[in-house]
């Protein structure tokens, strides 16, 4: 069993930096998740750890040993791609075997071995297809199958199921899922679906321009996001925003127009700048007091158990979900709050929780 750790890791291409001062303990047989928008360095840095991209400072430990300078065949680490990149020649067991060949393994061992991964994809009956006659996921465990057949202590995952339909993502999630929990080996997992994130991960690395944002387990990101961006990027849909200032000591949170939202006071007392307040669409709650914000109605969608609607509160668009049928009209008028416990505040300038 294997851990990693990224120790003030940095890389640039050239004059460009695209990692800066990343630094993550991933403790033996943990599934981290890594999450970010397109361009901040979550390839990278997964093609780092498996030594196709070399480290421009800080170091890499595998194993707690030092692995910047170790070659990709002696990290015992295997990748599995977006694009399976399987050799369109051969069948299914000729790709899974096709490691263990090459390094001159017995024909008897590799057969054990094939046979052993299609027994944990459930993907007997396809050995001797050519992945022309397979289905995307049928490839996808292919290519699932070559990476367990090395028995690496360590499985890097790069957007493996971006080209499959909803359904099959979802299968094929569960299915890493399981795996993951018979094998116990340690997974870097890449992804851009928040959903695949929040199901798969025992921890979140959310990132931005090459920084981490925050690591944590995905309830802990979606409870106590550590700034704006992650608050916005963690939860599906996401967060709505609506721009303030909090009164009367923090009892409660003011838009310019004079929409007032009740806060638990005290947290934020002190604060006097301008803030936003951040309520995830789950949380609005329809209100008969006084204490509300009118939520402008544009868009209504029922989608039979829930109702979502599109809106505006002071100018700003906003996102509410309801568990009920709500019978509203787009032009009007509904007054929403949330439980405080449930508005998250944020300092308009830095995007840190006030
Ligand atoms: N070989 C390279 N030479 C120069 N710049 C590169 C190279 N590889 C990646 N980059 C740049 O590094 C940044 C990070 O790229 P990376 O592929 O790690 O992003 P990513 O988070 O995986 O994005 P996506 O979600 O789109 O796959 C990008 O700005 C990219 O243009
Ligand atoms: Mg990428």
């Amino acid at each position: 069993m294997t851990g990693v750790t990224f120790r003030n890791l940095s890389k640039s291409f050239g004059q460009h930096s695209v990692l800066d001062n990343i630094n993550l303990d991933i403790p033996s047989g943990e599934f981290v998740v890594l999450v970010g928008p397109s361009g901040c360095g979550k390839s990278t840095l997964l093609r780092m750890l498996a030594g196709l991209e070399p480290i421009s400072h800080g170091d890499l430990l595998i194993g707690g040993v030092r692995a910047n300078d170790l070659p990709p065949q002696k990290r015992n680490i295997a990748m599995v791609f977006q694009s399976y990149a399987l050799f369109p020649h051969l069948t299914a067991a000729e790709n899974i075997g096709f490691g263990p060949k090459i390094r001159g393994e017995a024909a008897a061992a590799i057969d054990a071995k094939v046979k052993n991964a299609a027994a944990i994809l459930n993907l007997h009956s396809y050995l001797d297809r050519y992945p022309r006659q397979l289905s995307g996921g049928q490839r996808q465990r292919v290519a699932m199958g070559r990476a367990i057949v090395r028995e690496p202590s360590v499985f890097l995952f790069d957007e493996p199921l971006s080209n499959l339909d909803a359904q099959l993502r979802v299968q094929m999630r569960t299915e890493i899922k399981a795996l993951h929990q018979r094998l116990k080996s340690t997974v870097v997992y890449v992804t851009h679906d928040q959903i695949e994130a929040m199901t798969m991960a025992d921890r979140i690395v959310v990132m931005n321009q090459g920084k981490i944002q925050q690591v944590g387990a995905p309830l802990e990101l979606y409870d106590r996001p550590a700034n704006k961006f992650v608050a916005s990027f963690i939860g599906s849909p996401s967060m709505s925003f609506v721009s303030g200032r909090l009164g009367a000591a923090g009892a409660y949170f003011e838009t310019a127009d004079g929409e007032r939202l009740k806060l638990n006071g005290g947290r934020a007392s002190a604060f006097a700048g301008a803030v936003e307040a951040g309520i995830r669409p789950e949380h609005f709650v329809i209100s008969g007091t006084d204490a509300a914000m009118k939520l402008r109605i544009d868009v209504v969608e029922p989608t039979g158990s829930e109702t979502h609607i599109y809106g505006a509160v002071g100018g700003e668009q906003v996102r509410a979900v309801f568990r009920d049928r709500v019978s509203v009209k787009p032009g009007e008028t509904l007054p929403v709050t949330a439980d405080p416990r449930n508005i998250h505040l944020f300092d308009k300038a830095t995007g840190l929780p006030v």
